[in-house]
């Protein structure tokens, strides 16, 4: 293990698809990554932190077309535009070192050499594919693979695929990579496995679809135009093509690969850690250390996707509760390797316990009790009371390695943990103590309790130092206001760093307590508009499949009339009563269901537009005669009416043809 030793270091995300905005469930993963790089650089560690961006295949190319725009500029747009991915990592404080974009030109020109060398190898070979494709997870399944018939990953329909392609021998390799997995500690959690051997390897690892012809945004096969490299193939080299493997843009490839590892989500652990590997074999390089397949965030118990319209969106929360707030709820809440339930109520619940309640008022109690006792500095006379302060001390010396034990296995929740044992307890060694008791014997007691304050300010140092990886922002303010200069992780695991003179600094409450009810009301209300800003401006009503022949339409008499009067039809919340003349002489009664759109008032003395020659009907026991025309279209979710109006010069009567 690393131990200020610059042992290097290299993490990496999966490169997300820029086919729409990200959500809270890829925040979670980056800012995981985020956290571990954070900690190794604490540790002293030479970390490369990379994410990027994954944005060839066909689902892209739809969208774009659907968007009316190039899929460059489509991309172009989610990933470097206004609220965009770039926008979103800058808000989440993410600190990764390098950004990779699958468009960029020294990424494509390095998976063009890394396919023809497959393909030298005789490893990737020309064939035809058929089989069933899921075009939402760019996935190829065979048959045996579909639950209930349909996508395993996503539940989707499936299409059937049939073109010349080029394929990858995965067969060749399925032995290696069971015994990778079966035999090392290369996929973790270990419950991943299983499902990877018996659901994937066991059954028969087929040959794998490396190319395409039916779209062509991708990375052309340079040396047979027409297909695209399979979009899976040119995301997985990404960890290594944003090293330097075959460009000169960069040049750290012997530095820094094998990676450590790679944070992935569950539903592509199989990607990483079955053709990742193989893929890796046949180039002959080496693999990474390990894959860790983290849970999903889930809202209401399923995953949050665009489709299904339940996503959560990560600029709300963070704008509303600050971004320290966030990431430290997104790994306090959840064990990183399964699935939890996102719930505002839980991420507010958690703000005002452990956030404004514990740490919060260890740190403002403490500085506040500084302040009035000792004028904001401790003198450096202290007097210890052993029986009272072990236990304290104790925790607070073994908190870095106990810290340390869950960081290294990836169980942030239990990391912080670790910290908020520390944390409850110093709030418990301030009851124990009493300061405001002590406090009105100066004379006789001013010594103990500058040491009650010291102890506790040493426990506030440590515990802010560790707390740096989650909450960056915050462990700086903590830092600064209890005067520590020294936190580096050597200091860590030793009590008694801070000089006993340390004088502190007042401030604002850390995490102010939130009124839950207020905010939730909020969320909902955003929640809300945002929603509303999604949908379309102005939908109209799908045209008619259906032709009418020009004598069935002849038939309509259609006739302009005018409101004499208009009344609400009572007992009914929809219905309007016309009389209207139609240029007979004797008025037509017609009924019509837009009460909600008009007031009667405003329609007497208008022209409209009727069919006359409809068979009378029968409605809240009055009859109607005819129907009068109007328009209808959905304007940002809500349906709207307008009656149609015709000219005032145009007669009752007169007949439109
Ligand atoms: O899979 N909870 O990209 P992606 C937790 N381009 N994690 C979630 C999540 C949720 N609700 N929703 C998504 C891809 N994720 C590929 C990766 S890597 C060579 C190519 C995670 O944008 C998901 O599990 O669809 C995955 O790890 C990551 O976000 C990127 O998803």
């Amino acid at each position: 293990m690393c131990q200020n030793c610059k042992e290097k270091f290299y993490i990496t995300t999966p490169i997300y698809y820029p086919s729409d905005k990200l959500h809270i469930g890829h925040t979670y993963c980056t800012v995981a990554t985020d956290a571990m790089a954070r900690y190794k650089r604490l540790r002293g560690c030479d970390v490369l932190f990379l994410t990027g961006t994954d944005e060839h295949g066909q689902k892209i190319e739809d969208k774009a077309a659907a968007a009316g725009v190039t899929p460059q500029a489509f991309v172009d747009n989610i990933v470097e535009g206004e609220r965009g991915i770039l926008d979103l990592w800058k808000l989440m404080n993410i600190s990764n070192d390098r950004f990779i974009r699958t468009t960029d030109d020294y990424h494509v020109a390095s998976i063009q050499q890394i396919f023809k060398k497959m393909y030298e190898k005789g490893d990737i070979y020309k064939g035809t594919y058929s089989g069933k494709y899921c075009k939402p997870c760019e996935s190829f399944w065979t048959e045996s693979q579909l639950v209930d018939g349909k996508c395993p990953d996503c539940g989707r329909e499936v299409l059937d695929a049939e073109e010349e392609a080029y394929f990858f021998r995965l067969s060749k390799y399925a032995d290696r990579v069971q015994d990778l997995l079966e035999n090392t500690d290369f996929l973790e959690p270990k419950s991943r496995v299983n499902e990877m051997v018996n659901n994937f390897i066991k059954p028969g690892l087929a040959d794998l679809c490396v190319s395409r012809t039916s779209f062509t945004w991708g990375v052309p096969v340079d040396f047979d135009p027409g297909h695209v490299v399979y979009v899976w193939v040119d995301a997985l080299f990404n960890y290594t093509t944003a090293l330097g493997l075959y460009n000169d843009k960069y040049h750290d490839y012997d530095k820094f690969w094998p990676a450590d590892v790679h944070f992935v989500g569950k539903e592509i652990v199989r990607f990483h850690s079955i053709i990742w590997p193989a893929m890796l074999m046949s180039m002959e390089m080496p693999l990474p250390k390990k894959v860790y397949g983290h849970g999903w965030l889930l809202l209401d118990g399923g995953k949050m996707s665009k489709s299904k319209g339940n996503v959560v969106d990560p600029y709300i929360l963070a704008e509303k509760f600050g971004v320290d707030a966030l990431r430290f709820f997104l790994l306090r809440s959840f064990p990183f390797g399964s699935d939890g339930n996102f719930s505002n109520e839980l991420l507010i619940s958690t703000i005002n316990t452990d956030l404004a309640n514990d740490l919060g008022n260890l740190l403002s109690r403490t500085v506040a009790m500084v302040q009035k006792y000792f004028g904001g500095k401790l003198p450096a006379e202290q007097a210890e009371n052993a029986e009272l302060d072990a236990p304290l001390i104790a925790m607070a010396e073994a908190l870095r390695g106990e810290y340390e034990a869950q960081m290294e296995k990836y169980a942030f929740q239990n990391g912080l943990a670790e910290i908020f044992k520390v944390i409850s307890r110093a709030n418990k060694y301030i009851d124990e103590n009493m300061p405001w008791a002590l406090a009105k014997d100066m004379e006789q007691n001013g010594a103990r309790l500058a040491r009650v304050m010291y102890n506790l300010l040493e426990t506030i140092r440590i515990c802010g130092a560790l707390l740096a990886p989650f909450m960056p922002e915050t462990s700086e303010k903590i830092l600064s206001r209890i005067g520590a200069t020294e936190y580096a992780w050597d200091s860590l695991a030793t009590f008694g760093v801070l000089p006993r003179d340390t004088a502190v600094v007042a401030g604002d409450a850390l995490f102010p307590r939130i009124d839950a009810e207020k905010a939730l009301q909020e969320l909902e209300d955003a929640a809300a508009a945002a929603k509303k800003a999604t949908l379309p401006d102005l939908e109209i009503e799908p045209y008619a499949e259906e032709t009418v022949d020009f004598d069935t339409f002849c038939k309509s008499d259609f006739r302009a009339v005018k409101v004499l009067a208009c009344e609400k039809v009572k007992k009914s919340d929809k219905l309007l009563q016309f009389t209207l003349d139609d240029g007979t002489g004797t008025p037509r009664q017609i009924l019509s269901g837009i009460a909600k759109y008009y007031e009667p008032e405003e329609l007497i003395g208008k022209t409209l537009l009727a069919i006359v020659n409809l068979p009378p009907r029968k409605m809240m026991g009055k009859d109607s005669c005819g129907m009068l025309l109007s328009s209808v279209h959905t304007e940002k979710g809500e349906e709207k009416l307008n009656l149609i109006m015709l000219d005032d010069k145009i007669p009752a009567g007169g007949k439109l043809c």
